[in-house]
């Protein structure tokens, strides 16, 4: 089997879920404490063993590559300066990963988007991380599906059980659990409006064999009017075994503000050198010793 070392991560979409924020920065680029949400997706992918990092952009979307190349004016000022901490973290991102780009001119859809990368992506089997689905975990999400996909050769979606009034906001798969976390699908349908085949979800982690292209080819426009991913893995799921992998880990959708906060506040407690503060705060707050965003140092006496 050809081993699996391609990432692919669509980060063509518009954001419209978090305007105004992102009507010019990209959504991939607002940071989750202190790392663009896009890091934590390549770092997951870095810790999965793959190596070859494919991003899908659409025009104005460049600052994802700035942020992963070197900033050698900005690395002369620190190393000149001193800042030898802050060169490190700088340095640590430009190092981290060498990344192929390529672009979505028409925003036709995530399938569209990942049909994209068909050429980067060559005749090997590859991975596909939603940016925004952001997983935190003790082993990396993409990790957990590699050891299935390693085992089976097949391919694997990662899956979440979800509120049956949830389904109509994802890509929702039919079959059956094999035990293990192991998940046998045998369909799947993108957003149902009525009849999920099941309550499992599909969340944004795939590993896909090379296969998929001329199927995403094939894809018709879909629900949303989108070239819709899932409309080609269910043509895929046709062609033999296809495996659902509920993973371990807690997922946010950091694409949408409530999710993006919710993201934001988990990640800052597990902060090494601010989650205490931080917690303290948050305490604080909730306790009702803040009132309008200042805090009371001094609190009159009555
Ligand atoms: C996409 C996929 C959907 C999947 C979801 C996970 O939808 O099309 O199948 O369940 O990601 O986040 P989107 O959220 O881009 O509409």
């Amino acid at each position: 089997m050809t081993t699996l070392r391609t990432c692919v991560f669509p980060c063509a979409g518009f954001g419209t879920r978090f305007f105004p924020a992102t009507k010019v920065i990209p959504k991939e680029m607002l940071p989750l404490v202190d790392k663009p949400i896009l890091q934590y997706g390549i770092e997951e992918a870095l810790g999965s063993g793959m190596d070859k990092l494919i991003v899908v952009l659409s025009k104005g979307k460049d600052a994802i590559l700035d942020h992963f190349d070197r900033t050698s004016e900005l690395e002369r000022s620190l190393q000149e300066r001193k800042k030898n901490d802050l060169l490190d973290e700088v340095e640590t991102v430009s190092r981290m990963a060498d990344i192929i780009s390529v672009r979505q001119k028409e925003a036709l859809g995530l399938g569209h988007a990942v049909l994209q990368a068909k050429d980067a992506v060559g005749c090997e089997p590859f991975a596909v991380v939603l940016p925004d689905d952001v997983i935190l975990a003790d082993e990396p999400c993409l990790l957990q599906m590699r050891h299935v996909f390693e085992e089976t050769g097949r391919p694997v979606v990662a899956l979440m059980e979800v509120l049956p009034e949830e389904t109509s906001r994802y890509g929702i798969v039919g079959g059956n659990m094999l035990g293990n976390r192991r998940f046998h699908v045998t369909d799947m349908v993108e957003k149902p409006k009525v009849n999920p085949p099941s309550c499992y979800a599909i969340i944004g982690r795939y590993i896909l064999p090379p296969e998929i292209f001329p199927l995403l080819e094939k894809t018709e426009r879909g629900a949303g009017g989108e070239i819709q991913l899932t409309d080609a893995l269910r043509e895929l799921v046709r062609t033999g075994d296809f495996y659902g992998y509920v993973f371990e880990g807690k997922r946010y959708d950091a694409g949408e503000k409530l999710g993006y906060l919710k993201a934001t506040v988990d990640y800052a407690l597990r902060h090494p050198t601010l989650g205490e503060e931080f917690r303290a705060h948050l305490e604080a707050l909730i306790g009702g010793e803040e009132q309008h965003g200042q805090t009371l140092r001094h609190p009159r006496r009555a």
